[in-house]
């Protein structure tokens, strides 16, 4: 449903107004929906160490989970960026985690939007982990 992708977009796009990026000023927010509807918003929070700067997309998937709501359905992600952003690796995980076949919408500020799916930018995530413990 567009309006529903729109309302995501909006939210991401307010999360990424209170970006802590002094040393990259890459702007970027993430809104999550999971399946209960509700929506969750995250935004990049960078470091002076580099290393431990937090992804716009970890953030709202942390703010999801304290709030008791795993089921991830559609994250958004908006960025200033001359093409869609599409999350890095440590994020991809992260992600993957909870829905291995998570829809990621991506728009620029300028509204070019990509739509893909985390399993095809993480195939395998899981695979061989921990197969002694029963999930
Ligand atoms: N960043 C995100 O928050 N999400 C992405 O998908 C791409 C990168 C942040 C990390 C860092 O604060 C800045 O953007 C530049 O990489």
């Amino acid at each position: 449903m567009a309006s529903k992708i729109s309302f995501l977009i909006e939210a991401a796009s307010e999360a990424r107004q209170q970006s802590y990026s002094p040393y990259s000023r890459f702007a970027v927010g993430a809104a999550v929906e999971t399946s209960s509807g509700k929506v969750f918003t995250g935004t990049n929070v960078e470091n002076i160490s580099f290393g431990l700067t937090i992804c716009a997309e970890r953030a709202s998937v942390a703010a999801a989970v304290v709030a008791g709501e795993r089921d991830l359905q559609t994250l958004a992600i908006v960025a200033d960026s001359a093409e869609p952003v599409v999350p890095c690796g440590a994020c991809r995980q992260v992600l993957a985690e909870f829905n291995p076949r998570l829809k990621i919408v991506s728009q620029t500020v300028a509204g070019a939007r990509r739509v893909q799916y985390i399993h095809k930018l993480l195939p395998s995530p899981k695979r061989g982990i921990m197969t002694n413990v029963k999930r």
